[in-house]
């Protein structure tokens, strides 16, 4: 297999192993957003895409997809335990969203991790052409840019974070706290959601490294002292695609369908979340089941649709959460849903984009009510939807997605009262200030896609790479 001038390395491939009934299996381009943006970029510089194929024991040679080269690293069933299920989402997750469910600290686990972000490395090193440019994503990789730059000091290599990067106070429960930031400092440029991921960041390496740090700058000292950018590139979407679908004929009929579907209420309240106890679910089920207790809302004119995609589940916190909140919402539905009128319309599935859109079309408010979120792109995508202007975005300020879409309505999403309120006002808001409000976020939303955020990114990092390169 042949070397390339541009890889990018994420835990999960961009493409899913779908096997057919005759035993036949192909592959199918994920609709993620990643893809999408670094699709054009993997095009044109000729790339590679290097992970997990999302099965254990899967030993595959390297394959093309849809004209990019994917490089698949496999993983043992015990490494799926270890280094996936365990110390990336039992581990790393819990710690990065603020500890909302507890962390659990495996020294096995760790291990694994080790082991595994070194076999990621290996790959990139044999892949990579000299003087490549390397694209580290996210948190269960965070070992493999200090790896690479051991064995190759010619690659330029970036690291972005999805996820938040979490206060000091928090990171430093992690018992392998210092070999984790000198794993990312191996990295030219590490991207992060918001401002305050990278200022957690950088408070990390001087507290447990001893490092001056200025704005964006980190020194790195050593025989070769180098310069470290840690900045914020907050993450998008492909927006007009998700415009382009929402003014589609069927997709706008499919979206009538939906709202028939319901016993067409005066009002659609949506949330799609991963089934993940950082996006608040139960939080929002509260806010929603009081309010019809209350008599604030009635059954009769309001509905709300959650969608759960399933995930993680083999994951302990994962298989408690799914228990809640079926729990919970059976009970709503129990004690409010009429014969003619549901309360929730609970599905715990994944949709294909076409159907999202529907969705978003059919929804007069869209619940984001996230604990901890890197960005959250379900409410950019809502917006990016809503192409006639009208509908109402309630938003946690506990989101990346929070800091651009400043005319969503915000809240707390552990102060009841305070959601409770916010979704009475979406109910009511009138049409010329969801107009006012929709509009100025959909400019937000549209001019900054997630090329932007790949060019941004790769222009920072290709700017980094040649000022250290004249520096050394
Ligand atoms: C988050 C993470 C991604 C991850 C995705 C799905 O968005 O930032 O790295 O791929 O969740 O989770 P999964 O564990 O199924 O890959």
């Amino acid at each position: 297999s042949g070397t390339y001038e541009f890889l990018v390395l994420s835990n999960r491939l961009p493409v899913d192993r779908v096997v057919g009934p005759d035993g036949e299996s192909s592959w199918q381009h994920s609709p993620g957003g990643l893809v999408t943006a670094l699709e054009p970029v993997m095009r044109a510089a000729d790339g590679a895409w290097v992970g997990w194929a999302g099965q254990p024991d899967l030993d595959l040679d390297p394959f093309e997809s849809d004209g990019i080269h994917i490089v698949p690293v496999p993983l043992s069933a015990l490494e799926v335990e270890n280094y996936y299920e365990g110390f990336s989402n039992d581990t790393l997750w819990p710690l990065y969203h603020d500890v909302i469910a507890p962390p659990t600290y495996h020294r096995e686990w760790w291990d694994s991790y080790v082991l595994v972000n070194q076999r990621f490395a290996d790959a990139a090193i044999a892949s990579s052409a000299p003087g490549a440019v390397v694209w580290v994503q996210d948190y269960q990789l965070q070992l493999v840019p200090k790896m690479l730059r051991a064995a190759r000091p010619d690659l330029t290599i970036g690291f972005f974070n999805h996820i938040p990067f979490p206060p000091y106070g928090i990171y430093s429960q992690l018992p392998w706290r210092t070999q984790i930031i000198e794993g990312l400092l191996g990295a030219d440029v590490i991207g992060f959601q918001r401002t305050a991921d990278a200022g957690n960041f950088a408070r990390a390496v001087r507290r447990l490294l001893g490092y001056t740090t200025k704005t964006t700058n980190i020194e790195v000292p050593g025989e070769n002292p180098r310069t470290v950018i840690a900045k914020s590139f907050p993450i998008s979407i492909d927006s007009m695609s998700f415009e382009e679908l929402a003014r589609q004929p069927e997709i706008q009929a499919r979206a009538e369908e939906i709202r028939e579907g319901l016993g067409n209420p005066k009002t659609i309240m949506l949330g799609v979340d991963r089934l993940d106890y950082t996006k608040g679910i139960a939080h929002r089920l509260k806010a929603f089941g009081e309010l019809l207790a209350d008599g604030r809302l009635d059954v009769e004119d309001v509905t709300m649709v959650q969608v759960a995609s399933p995930s993680r589940e083999r994951v302990q916190a994962y298989m408690q959460l799914r228990d809640e909140i079926e729990l919970t919402v059976g009970r709503i539905n129990g004690d409010y849903a009429t014969i003619s009128h549901t309360a929730i319309s609970y599905h715990h599935h994944g949709y294909p984009r076409e159907e999202m859109v529907a969705l978003y079309l059919a929804a007069d408010v869209m619940l984001v009510t996230a604990l901890r979120d890197g960005m959250n792109l379900v409410a950019k995508e809502y917006v990016a939807t809503r192409f006639d202007e009208s509908g109402v975005l309630v938003l946690s300020e506990f989101t990346g997605a929070s800091d651009e879409l400043k005319k969503s309505l915000q809240i707390n999403p552990h102060d009841i009262d305070g959601v409770k309120d916010a979704i009475v006002q979406a109910i009511a808001m009138p049409r010329v200030e969801q107009r006012k409000r929709m509009r100025a976020m959909r400019k937000q939303v549209l001019s900054n896609d997630v090329a932007h955020w790949s060019i941004n990114f790769l222009t920072a990092l290709n700017r980094a790479a040649a000022s250290q390169r004249e520096r050394d």
